[in-house]
């Protein structure tokens, strides 16, 4: 029989090498790989007298089980990014910077699903019992039935977990400290973190708990270690945030049941987390309309519209190349809507200093910004101050067309509710429609269908 050989793994991606090696080709991260112990393969499976699994049939399975009801936490926002509550039985994984608020909107949830008569466990390998409960006095819920552990075997927590009521939520703040004994490395190194997840996940996918895990972010926005543990789980969120905001926002970035687009938007106030049913309004409030170089944007995040501020300031450069500089946009688009507009708008941007930036500290990923962006630019190039009462959407493409974006009714809806009177907005298929039938009372539709329209 081979002699069994360990393997290096990388500490980053978990990517396995036979050998070491001193750059991980598979991500390129450096000095990252460790040498741990081999798992057993299929051969050893085998000699352990492997059963034989049972196979369904697809359409068979339909009459078998009705799928359990989904666990609503009751606060409505996280409700939202888990495509309507957790599925039982499913594992989400949470990460997010220290100190951003993920174990205060982890016991606030827990305290709510407590509340409803759910057996609820908290699992804090980072703080003591007392310092979490005292958290929760501090937070007013220290009269929800939570279960409480300081607890890092996850050997004991699944003992523990498993006598007593099924739980309906468990969390395990954070992954990053369990250890499991069925690893041999140390703790913190993937295979320990990637042994601990798979326990939990196989814990909850048995006793049809949910469970959440907690996951540390590195300063590059990676879940630290183990972005293996990603793609183990069925759902992976992100809370963000800057220092300089009180607002949080919840991001889906992985979800087995339900969208990836959604977003929850906190605020984080003396007494905790509390929700933003309209973000919009919290995303304009002191907006100061009589400058220049401010532009709302009508987005989606989802399924909901948002109102945001696009800001920009150009200036005359005193450097050969020119100054760009982007806060929650993508800077390559903002050169190709600079080219853009400099070829089919005659607008003279080379010689400047641009700073754009989406206030409030949102992050916009969607090509319809493109014409709030570009308003924002020009007003700040001229000096004149935009209409308070417009709010613009629209993708530009490379020709200086303005092409329709999905949602134009919804985007227009939410303007009028927030006060906005007059709209910019692609002409077109979408646009058209939406001038016809979907426009509220008393929008004025400005419809274009190319940059130099808009300019
Ligand atoms: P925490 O939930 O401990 O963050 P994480 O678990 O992501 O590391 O949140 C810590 C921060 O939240 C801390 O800087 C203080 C702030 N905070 C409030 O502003 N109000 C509150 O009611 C609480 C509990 C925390
Ligand atoms: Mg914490």
């Amino acid at each position: 029989m081979a002699k069994a050989r360990s393997n290096f793994i990388c500490q980053s991606c978990g990517a396995v090498s036979p050998r070491w090696q001193g750059k991980c080709e598979a991500c390129g991260e450096w000095n990252s790989f460790v040498e741990e112990a081999p798992t057993s393969g299929i051969g050893a499976a085998a000699a352990r007298g492997a059963k034989k699994g049972r196979i369904f049939a697809l359409e068979g399975l339909s009459g078998e089980s009705k799928p359990a009801p989904r666990v609503l936490s009751g606060l409505a926002e996280l409700d939202r990014v888990t495509g309507g509550g957790f599925v039982p039985g499913s594992v989400l994984l949470i990460g997010g910077e220290p100190g951003i608020g993920k174990s205060t909107l982890l016991i606030q949830a827990c305290a709510m699903l407590a509340r409803k008569g759910e057996r609820v466990v908290y699992i804090s390998g980072e703080e003591a019992a007392a310092q979490v409960r005292l958290r929760a006095e501090r937070l007013g819920l220290a009269d929800a039935p939570v279960e409480l552990a300081a607890e890092t075997s996850v050997e004991d927590i699944i003992a523990t977990l498993s006598a007593g009521r099924r739980p309906a939520l468990v969390v395990i703040d954070s992954i990053q400290t369990m250890w499991t004994d069925t690893a041999d490395a140390t703790a913190g190194t993937v295979t320990q973190v990637r042994g601990a997840a798979q326990a939990l996940i196989r814990f909850a996918k048995l006793s049809g708990a949910c469970v959440i895990l907690v996951g540390h972010v590195t300063k590059d926005g990676q879940i630290a270690g183990p972005r293996v543990v990603e793609h183990m789980v069925d759902a992976v969120a992100s809370f963000e945030g800057d220092g300089s905001h009180h607002f949080r926002i919840l991001r889906n970035v992985k979800n087995r049941f339900g969208p990836t687009d959604e977003i929850g938007v906190f605020e984080m106030t003396g007494g905790g987390l509390t929700e933003v049913a309209n973000p919009s309004a919290l995303f304009l409030a002191g907006r100061d309309g009589s400058a220049a170089g401010a532009a709302v944007f009508a987005g989606m995040e989802g399924t909901r519209p948002v109102l945001v501020e696009i800001q920009a300031l150009v200036a005359p450069s005193a450097l050969g190349t020119p100054r760009r500089a982007v806060v929650g946009w993508d800077p390559s688009r903002l050169s190709m809507l600079v080219a853009v507009l400099e070829a089919h708008g005659r607008v003279k941007l080379g010689q400047h200093d641009i700073y754009l930036n989406v206030a409030g500290g949102m992050k916009i990923a969607e090509p319809a910004a493109d014409l709030a962006a570009a308003a924002a630019l020009v007003s700040s190039l001229v000096g004149a101050v935009l209409p308070q009462d417009m709010v613009f959407f629209g993708e530009v493409g490379l020709s200086g067309a303005v092409r329709p974006v999905p949602h134009a009714g919804l985007r227009l809806k939410e303007a009028s509710k927030l006060g906005f009177s007059r709209a910019v907005a692609p002409q077109g298929a979408d646009g058209r429609a939406s001038a016809k039938g979907e426009t509220p009372k008393g929008m004025g539709m400005n419809a274009i269908r190319h940059i130099g329209e808009a300019i």
